[in-house]
């Protein structure tokens, strides 16, 4: 099944006289369960990309599809629910609340949709021990390392239990040891839960690890295969 389309999407960002043609023309799908990298040079479009598939940005032309509905006929409300029930978010800053620990941060969404609060500590708490972090949850964010501060975000995408993660560039902050760990976690959870990722790098080191890897250049896909995944 198909959880995400882009059809032939392009975005063009516009600031004072200048325009960018971020994206010309992308079209791609992505099935559920799958592993995919995009990778390209900064600047390439990879953002753009992974914040239209996230239906967190309207293309300029063409068509985002979650499970074949095209979103753009959407309410702002059906887009936001859709959004928050289908697709989970990983950033490369974290984007972590500092003042709440770990625990807190990976509770906060299932707080805003209601979720009673022993429910949402027990579910945190069990997400927490998936990535590892169990022993630190009480501790806040500036007291975790990046690649523990990231994995509190990848707990914090699966709250809803999302058909998808988009994850833009999670490795660029981490060293390469606690990459390998990220990309490992992300794989885990891919096939434990048949939860599909897809992530941007620019690191081309990573692209053995998935099942299909996207090349972007200059805002088009130079290259999109699928192959054989070498675990890290
Ligand atoms: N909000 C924005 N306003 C204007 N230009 C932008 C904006 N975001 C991205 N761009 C431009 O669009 C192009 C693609 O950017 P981006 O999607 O961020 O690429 P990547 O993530 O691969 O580095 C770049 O030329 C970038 O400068
Ligand atoms: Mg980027």
């Amino acid at each position: 099944m198909t959880v995400v389309e882009a059809r032939d999407v392009q975005k063009t960002y516009h600031f004072g006289e200048t325009q960018v043609q971020a994206l010309r023309g992308v079209s791609l799908k992505i099935q559920s369960g799958e592993f995919v990298a995009i990778w390209g040079p900064s600047g390439s479009g990879k953002s753009t990309l992974c914040n239209l598939l996230g239906l967190l940005d309207e293309p300029s032309q063409g068509q985002i599809l979650l499970k074949g509905q095209a979103v753009g006929t959407f309410s702002d409300n059906r887009l936001s629910e859709v959004r928050n029930e289908a697709i989970g978010f990983v950033f490369q800053n974290f984007n972590l609340v500092p003042v709440l620990s770990a625990l807190e941060n990976v509770m906060l969404p299932m707080q805003i949709q209601g979720v009673p609060l022993p429910e949402a500590q027990q579910r945190a708490m069990a997400l927490l021990e998936e990535v590892d972090l169990t022993s630190h949850s009480h501790h806040r964010p500036t007291k975790l390392s990046g690649g523990q501060q990231q994995r509190v975000a990848i707990a914090r995408a699966l709250v809803s239990e999302p058909a998808m993660v988009i994850a833009d560039e999670p490795t660029a902050n981490l060293d390469s040891v606690n990459a390998d760990r990220i990309i490992r976690l992300m794989r885990k959870v891919n096939r434990t839960h048949h939860t599909a990722f897809l992530f941007s790098t620019h690191d081309d080191r990573l692209l053995g690890s998935v099942d299909r890897h996207v090349r972007l250049k200059d805002g088009t896909i130079e290259e999109d295969v699928e192959h054989q995944a070498i675990d890290l």
